[in-house]
């Protein structure tokens, strides 16, 4: 019958877990990557609260086509590439947020006879649970130079001589922009490096698009890597999530598009993976998003917004500096220098064992999501990481 082994938690899921069942009234989440505003409460956009009573009574629940629903993809797509970008070569498919995306794309991979695909190290923790997934090899190139986090900076050399190792044919995932976990991307002059060995060595490029308006507070400013692989001639996929940018976290909504002169020969083969996985997308995540996008006005309320909330998490990372700075003695520039929703912050795994005895959770790898600080707990969460790094 059904005999298994126990099977590992998610860590992410795992700490969100641990940290709902602290009974501390003190107790702090800086894990999960969903934002919070200054009182440390969850945020409806006010753009998604008026899309909401736009559709209303109206939304039906009829089933979309595999595909999704074909405007919201046409709007996420221009927001994806820019206005005015050569889209011709361009199409897509409706995905269950940035994972589910992800998912498809690596399927497809699969499909085409890939065999290995690569992450950064450090990346997400999910990619080498869907890449394996998938039934793809999972390995990693290198990302931060990890011997010193107190100056985080992208190894490029030996990021670039990791790529120039892998065969034809083997996918490599590349995160758009506000690296997750470490908050440090790649400049534009290495983004073009980037997109030239790939191109030059024959690999499939997945971009995950997961914070777009995030990293700089402004969603056209953080395409930049995406629109790069545009101009070039490279086939590549890029995944969208509209969790954070939206706040629709449990909605699921998102797309990917396809760039390929053969785009809709791989959207149909995508539609088979989704069809077969689960039959087709939900439906009022994308009403949502298809109904700021296509509102003048709701779009730029929505601009307005992504931006207020990528600068109060600037505001964070400066207090969060300045606080440390006075309670350590020691430089904590790096966590102004990062951008996007983390802060990899250098702590050892036992530094953060000792912060959780106290209630601020983030996760093993020292990673804290900058969206869970606010006035309201900026003082005791340096405290904490204060006494952990000095004991
Ligand atoms: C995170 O990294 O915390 C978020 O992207 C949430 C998730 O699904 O892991």
């Amino acid at each position: 019958m059904f005999s298994l082994p126990p099977t590992p938690e998610d860590p992410v899921f795992a700490l969100n877990r641990l940290f709902t069942s602290d009974p501390s009234p003190l107790k702090i989440s800086c894990g999960i990557g969903a934002y919070r505003d200054n009182s440390g409460n969850p945020t409806v956009l006010s753009c998604v609260k008026k899309a909401k009573e736009i559709i209303g009574a109206e939304s039906q629940n009829e089933y979309l086509p595999i595909a999704g629903d074909a405007e919201f993809l046409r709007l996420s797509r221009e927001l994806c590439f820019g206005d005015g970008s050569d889209l011709s070569n361009v199409e897509s498919i409706q995905s269950l947020s940035g994972t589910g995306g992800l998912y498809l794309s690596l399927k497809l991979l699969k499909k085409l006879g890939c065999k290995k695909v690569y992450a950064s190290n450090p990346t997400w923790g999910n990619h080498k649970s869907l890449t394996l997934n998938a039934g793809l090899e999972y390995s990693t190139y290198t990302y931060l130079d990890l011997s010193n986090l107190k100056t985080p900076e992208i190894d490029f050399k030996n990021l670039i001589q990791d790529l120039e190792g892998m065969q034809k044919g083997e996918g490599v995932i590349l995160q758009a922009c506000g690296h997750n976990p470490t908050g440090v991307d790649p400049s534009e002059g290495e983004w073009e490096e980037i997109v030239e060995v790939c191109g030059r060595k024959g690999l499939y490029v997945i971009l995950d698009n997961a914070y777009q308006g995030f990293a700089s507070g402004s969603p056209s400013s953080d395409s930049l890597s995406i629109r790069k692989f545009l101009s070039s001639s490279l086939d590549f996929l890029v995944c969208c999530s509209y969790a954070k940018n939206f706040g629709l976290y449990g909605q699921r909504v998102g797309a990917v598009h396809v760039v390929s002169s053969e785009s809709k020969n791989v959207v149909d083969a995508m539609k088979q993976i989704a069809r077969a996985t689960y039959s087709n997308p939900p439906k009022y995540g994308s009403d949502i998003v298809k109904t700021v996008l296509g509102s003048s006005e709701l779009r730029e309320d929505w601009i307005s917004e992504v931006g207020e909330m990528s600068s109060r998490i600037k505001s964070m990372r400066l207090a969060i500096r300045e606080k440390l700075e006075e309670k350590t003695g020691t430089s904590w520039k790096h966590v102004t220098d990062q951008i996007g929703m983390f802060s990899y912050t250098g702590l050892s795994k036992e530094q953060v064992m000792k912060c959780r005895e106290e209630s601020v959770y983030m996760l093993d790898s020292g990673r804290i999501s900058v969206a869970g600080v606010n006035e309201g707990n900026l003082e005791r969460i340096c405290e904490v990481i204060g006494k952990a790094v000095e004991e």
